[in-house]
């Protein structure tokens, strides 16, 4: 593979399926990511397809850890029992099961949001802190990942507490925002609820925000009101893939 890199890491999203070589030393990319949209129909086979077809591009080796991030929860060994934004034929499917057979490699898949939290705690906007660290990804749905002093707690799916009698992803994700073209001051109102309702249940010590729009922190940020320090993700959308080559890189 390429030079600098000890892991690959692949990103499968709502809207793109994005993959590159990491570099686990510096939390980079070793070389330049590719994206490929996400099929329409975003079956099982269609996605796995794509997954093979990133890890030839690259030439990934036998051997080279690689991870991939997914917008589900993740229980190794056990099939999905819950997929909010991709087709619901995935549920009932054994992910890891799938990739590996499909892609000739062995293939280590981990929640998207424990993959992004996880990248920056320990390259990112949360390295080396210690203590509770809840990070979220405001995207097409919204992810969690509770770290604490270092270790993840996985598949907390806090994006779906209830809020307004709704699903809280439905009212204050990326997607809501544009869907009902709120003012990043409403837009701000709305995240307020949900990140006051994250502290009252976990008393955390700093919350970062990521998924594509945390790059324009400085339009919303300022409407959050909370008492918790937030901060935008260090690593942008590059934190699922990076996130996702550390975590395979810590397997067994
Ligand atoms: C899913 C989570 C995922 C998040 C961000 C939610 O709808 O249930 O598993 O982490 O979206 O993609």
């Amino acid at each position: 593979m390429i030079a600098g890199a000890q892991a690959f890491g692949i990103d499968i999203g709502g809207s793109g399926i994005k993959g590159a070589p990491v570099d686990l030393v510096n939390g980079r990319f070793a070389a330049d990511r590719t994206r490929i949209p996400t099929p329409e129909v975003s079956t099982p086979e269609a996605v796995a397809g794509i997954v093979t077809q990133l890890l030839d591009q690259y030439e990934v080796e036998d051997g080279t850890p690689v991870g991939v991030a997914f917008p589900a929860p993740i229980k190794p060994g056990k099939p999905i029992d819950y997929m909010a934004n991709l087709d619901q034929s995935w549920v009932g499917v054994d992910i890891n099961q799938l990739l590996t057979q499909q892609s000739g490699r062995e293939i280590h898949v981990v929640n998207d949001a424990d993959a992004a939290g996880l990248a920056e705690v320990q390259y990112g906007a949360a390295k080396g802190r210690r203590g509770l660290v809840i990070a979220t990804t405001l995207g097409t749905g919204i992810g969690t990942a509770l770290i604490i002093d270092g270790i993840l707690v996985p598949n907390t799916e806090l994006g779906h507490l209830e809020l307004n009698g709704k699903d809280a992803e439905h009212y204050t994700s990326d997607a809501a925002r544009s869907r009902k073209e709120l003012s990043w001051e409403k837009w701000g109102a709305r995240l307020t609820k949900y990140y006051e309702r994250l502290e009252e249940y976990f008393s955390p010590e700093l919350f970062v925000v990521g998924g594509g729009v945390s790059k324009k922190s400085e339009k919303f940020f300022k409407y959050i009101d909370i008492e918790t320090p937030l901060v935008p993700a260090a690593l942008l959308n590059d934190a699922g893939i990076i996130g996702a080559g550390y975590f395979a890189s810590k397997q067994k």
